[in-house]
């Protein structure tokens, strides 16, 4: 070993003994006689003292020294002198006074600083990512992950789940999203898809009788990326026999608490809480709410009936609903600030926003159409008080829902309520199908594998072909077994009970418009082998890299991914995605067509 122990490890205890340490130079101080440096290693700093007294040479070789330098130091470990001390460290009492310096390899100058909070381009941290993996913030967070990852594993085996790999050159997955491609050079003509999920792989294992399996799995979707989203991802993904919704919430409660008491020593409470679709919908405009805070929104159409609001009356009269929410602390805006909230309201698809301060009395441009009773009992409904603002939005229901939801996070951020901890929550009973407006038919919610509830079933079986055409049809009263779990505002996972048997899963590929010959291209191989002997069974996928971004409190997935992609889907590191050369192409029997 060229040295003794990490810098974080070294103790008081060790006073007065000669140590080597390895790392790199992340600051260095000339103070004239004395020379400091912070050595940085993954465990931490321990500051490096170098003095003429102990020995010249190798003090006047510190000189040479830069930042990010990788040097290894033999030196006597000393208490630092009263007043000289850094509490913010765990070393911080301590300090190498050095005897012998070696410069292992030098650094060019940096392209930005590795101590600097400062906001540096991400282009550039991407590029230069081994430097910016190199802050301590950054190690931080890959120690989470990998105790996060560890912890998942180890209560997965306890539990007696099987880790099985599933192919990444395969078929199309229907989770939704665009395919990534891989041409066959052995066929001519023909692509491999990289998964979207192994969806229908942990499916097939349960057939093949493994009864529990997991797999901590990289996905692979083609779209459109936010701050939550890379088109390479990793699933935390799961599938159990002869199990039932319950067994599985279980599961995944356990192995969370699990995880946050062994990574963070927190205890979450469990069981969380357990929000069906539609009230999640009702209540906070959102099927992934965040529940750190309140500001629930509130049916006041009953209400507002009561007023002379021709606005309200008229949306009601053609079947639409008024919702309302709390400002909370809005009474104080000024009329500029309101423009404002109305134009927010309305770049989230809203026609208007009425509104009424609560301000020493009423204010509002409508307060003429309401009484001062009826503003008492919509301001009681939604809990607004002294200082507040009653916001109302009068539409579509689904609609109003929208506009409210993300309202509703906009006035947490404006009146900057207070959002600490990790609330989870389980959003149960979500339609089984939505109708989809552009192709004018219907398309799962969760995805085609999942099961209608028992009591619905009977409805799906018998329900004729022109109802697939029709959006008011009762198809779309049916609910799924499927499950979502969200943590503070993000969807962590979903998953749901499959169908096993072959005559439910072909009518519901006969709902969503698959036509025979297409199901059996796509899917032929997993009807065929539901028709082997399938037991009933359930999973749920949870994304890893989202919840280490939860963990860590790390804004984008970009924190806690080591080589991410930018929005572009490019890596500024590799430069990928990159041009092949013309006999790559050829061999690939691929013409290009840019
Ligand atoms: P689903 O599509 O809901 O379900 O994915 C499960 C979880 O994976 C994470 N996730 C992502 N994370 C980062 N970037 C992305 N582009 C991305 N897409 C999804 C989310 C999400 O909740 N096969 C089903 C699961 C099942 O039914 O068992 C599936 O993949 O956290
Ligand atoms: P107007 O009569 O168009 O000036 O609108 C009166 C008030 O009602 C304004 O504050 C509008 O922003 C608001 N308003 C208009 N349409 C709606 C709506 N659909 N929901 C809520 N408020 C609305």
């Amino acid at each position: 070993m060229l040295r003794d122990k990490y810098c974080a490890e070294v103790k008081e205890e060790e006073v007065g003994k000669e140590i080597k340490l390895c790392g790199w130079v992340f600051r260095r101080r000339d103070h004239g006689g004395l020379i400091f440096v912070d050595l940085r290693d993954r465990s931490g700093i321990m500051q490096i003292v170098f003095s003429p007294e102990i020995s010249k040479e190798t003090h006047e070789k510190a000189h040479e020294l830069r930042t990010e330098y990788v040097i290894s130091i033999i030196g006597t470990l000393r208490r630092r002198p009263e007043g000289t001390e850094n509490p913010e460290i765990p070393t911080g009492n301590l300090e190498l006074y050095a005897k012998e310096l070696e410069i292992l390899s030098q650094s060019k100058p940096l392209p930005f600083q590795i101590d600097e909070t400062e906001e540096i381009s991400e282009l550039l941290r991407l590029k230069h990512r081994y430097l910016d993996l190199r802050r301590p913030q950054m190690q931080q967070n890959f120690l989470v992950r990998h105790r996060a990852t560890m912890a998942i594993r180890n209560f997965l085996n306890d539990n007696g789940f099987l880790e099985i790999e599933t192919p990444m050159l395969t078929k199309s997955t229907p989770e939704g999203a665009r395919d990534f491609l891989v041409p066959s050079r052995l066929n001519p003509g023909t692509f491999y898809a990289l998964p979207q999920s192994p969806q229908l792989f942990k499916q097939i294992l349960m057939m093949s009788g493994f009864d529990r399996y997991f797999q901590i799995v990289r996905c692979f979707r083609d779209e459109d990326l936010r701050a939550d989203r890379q088109p390479e991802f990793t699933q935390i993904d799961m599938e159990m026999s002869f199990i039932e919704i319950q067994d599985i919430i279980d599961v995944i409660e356990e192995m969370l608490f699990n995880c946050f008491k062994k990574v963070l020593d927190i205890e979450l409470s469990i069981p969380f809480k357990k929000l069906t679709y539609d009230e999640a919908i009702n209540k906070y405009g959102s099927d992934k709410p965040d529940l750190r805070f309140g500001l629930e929104i509130e049916d006041v159409t009953a209400l507002v009936k009561r007023s002379q609001f021709k606005i309200f009356l008229e949306t009601i009269e053609k079947g639409g609903v008024v919702k309302a929410i709390t400002g909370k602390g809005f009474a104080s805006f000024s009329r500029g600030e309101i423009d404002k909230l109305v134009q927010k309201a309305q770049s989230f698809g809203a026609k208007g926003l009425a509104w009424i301060k609560i301000k020493n009395g009423f204010e509002s441009p409508i307060l003429k159409f309401f009484s001062e009773e009826l503003i008492k009992e919509i301001a009681q409904k939604i809990k607004a008080e002294e200082g507040d603002m009653i916001l109302f939005i009068a539409d579509e229901l689904k609609k109003a829902n929208e506009i409210l939801g993300k309202l509703r996070l906009d006035i947490a951020n404006t009146s900057k309520i207070e959002r600490k901890g990790f609330q989870f929550a389980w959003i149960i009973d979500f339609p089984l199908f939505e109708w989809d407006d552009e192709e004018k038919r219907f398309v799962s919610m969760h995805h085609p594998f999942t099961s209608p509830k028992e009591e619905d079933l009977d409805t799906l079986l018998n329900i004729s072909p022109e109802a697939f055409k029709n959006p008011l049809s009762p198809l779309k009263e049916i609910k799924a077994k499927a499950y979502d779990i969200v943590l503070n505002g993000y969807e962590l996972g979903g998953g749901s009970i499959r169908i096993h048997r072959a005559d439910v899963q072909e009518k519901i590929f006969k709902v969503l418009g698959l036509v025979e010959e297409e199901t059996k291209k796509r899917f032929g191989f997993f009807i065929e082998a539901l028709k082997y002997g399938a037991p009933p069974h359930g999973g749920i996928a949870l994304g890893l890299d989202r919840l280490v971004m939860l963990m860590t409190g790390a804004d984008s997935l970009r924190d806690v991914i080591a080589f991410p992609k930018t929005q572009k889907a490019y890596c500024p590191l590799s430069e990928a995605p990159s041009e092949i050369d013309t006999k790559q192409l050829k061999e690939l029997h691929i013409k290009l067509d840019v």
